[in-house]
């Protein structure tokens, strides 16, 4: 298979697979049932997208020796060989917490699966980039930039999570001044502290209805989607608290016009800061947390002859798969989504409470009335 990257019919397709957090037990009949509507939800999105190139969103795979994590791999990248369709990675927080915990021999597993694409050129940190090409010729059109994000290990006071290092930050500008103008999207796994300006602060009433509150260091703070920002907000971004300035970075480096990050399970909105795309890539799984059937994945095209441009959906599970599932119970499995839960919830109570609380109002008001005649 050609690993060269190129655009076809003057586009180019990638998949975006969030959090698949898939394991290599099959102990359970569950296990089975949960791996069974991942890779039914893969298969479908093959079909139904035809992409170009999948990248798996990190918090990829655990087990519990590195030939287990390799099984995990190869079962849950089975659809991507069997279709032919090159993937790549990024890893999340938890990827080096089961077995492998060396960065390196983790990336040695990756590049023994069929169709992986690895540069050889990284950072210290795992930090790679890759180039897609013209349909024809030699001339790149389109750069993907995949950042490590890390875990909680290098983590200081005050920040559940950590972030994208200072030394990443150079490798990162140097990456994209050696590269020009060439339009770069980025792919990291926990998102930007800058990702929560794409959302404005609420009161806790609004949990009700399109309202989340705030997790760790945000925690006693409400949020909800800006007009401007499209998608799904389903739990407060889990950005670090120590912010190293690679959102001002990518913004000086000129060329970088987009990034998406997973980590956020529930979150599926876009929105742009500043002049670039901010994405989330809801997660895929059925193993980890997450909102009944709308499990999906996320599709980005790029055009090449209209640099800098891109559209962007989520397919998911119950739009292209089934409204039930087999792994999840099923009050959950049809559940539409969070906010349609919360609609209800909001309905089941304010409905209620006016029921008992117009005519004792009413009554009141006529009493009121009679007293002032
Ligand atoms: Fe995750
Ligand atoms: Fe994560």
């Amino acid at each position: 298979m050609e690993k060269k990257l190129r655009f076809h019919n003057r586009r180019f397709r990638i998949m975006l697979i969030g959090d698949p957090h898939c394991g290599p037990e099959d102990q359970q009949i569950r296990d089975r049932m949960i791996i069974k509507d991942y890779l039914e939800l893969q298969y479908a999105a093959i079909r139904s997208a035809e992409p170009d190139l999948v990248v798996l969103m990190g918090d990829n795979a655990d087990g519990g020796n590195p030939e287990e994590v390799r099984k995990t791999l190869f079962r849950i990248t089975k659809p991507y060989s069997d279709n032919k369709i090159p993937f790549t990675f990024i890893l999340g927080n938890h990827d080096l917490q089961y077995a492998v915990t060396d960065l390196d021999a983790l990336y040695e597993i990756y590049q023994s699966l069929p169709c992986c694409i690895l540069p050889g050129n990284r950072s210290r940190f795992g930090d790679f980039s890759i180039p897609v090409f013209a349909e024809k010729g030699e001339e790149q059109k389109l750069q993907l930039l995949c950042v490590y994000s890390g875990s909680s290990e290098m983590k200081e006071k005050g920040s559940v999570y950590d972030w994208v290092l200072p030394e990443q930050i150079r490798w990162i500008k140097e990456t994209q001044k050696n590269l020009g103008a060439i339009p770069t999207v980025l792919f990291q796994h926990i998102p930007f502290p800058e990702e929560f300006s794409l959302l404005e602060e609420t009161t806790p009433i609004s949990m009700l209805l399109d309202g989340v509150s705030g997790q760790n260091e945000q925690k006693g703070r409400f949020f909800r989607l800006k007009k401007s920002t499209s998608g799904y907000l389903g739990e407060a971004p889990c950005a670090p608290a120590v912010n190293s300035g690679e959102f001002e970075a990518v913004k000086q480096c000129g060329n970088i016009f987009a990034a998406f990050f997973g980590h956020d399970h529930l979150n599926d909105f876009v929105g742009m800061t500043d002049g670039i795309v901010l994405g989330q890539c809801k997660t895929a799984s059925f193993n980890a947390y997450g909102d009944g059937t709308r499990q999906g994945v996320r599709i980005l095209d790029f055009y090449e002859n209209a640099p800098f441009a891109m559209d962007t959906f989520m397919l998911r599970y119950r739009d292209i798969v089934s409204k039930k599932s087999r792994s999840l119970s099923g009050s959950i499995a049809v559940l539409h989504d969070k906010t349609s839960v919360k609609l209800e919830t909001g309905a089941k109570t304010v409905l209620p409470a006016a029921a008992v609380l117009t005519p004792l109002l009413l009554s009141c008001a006529a009493i009121h009335k009679k007293k002032r005649k």
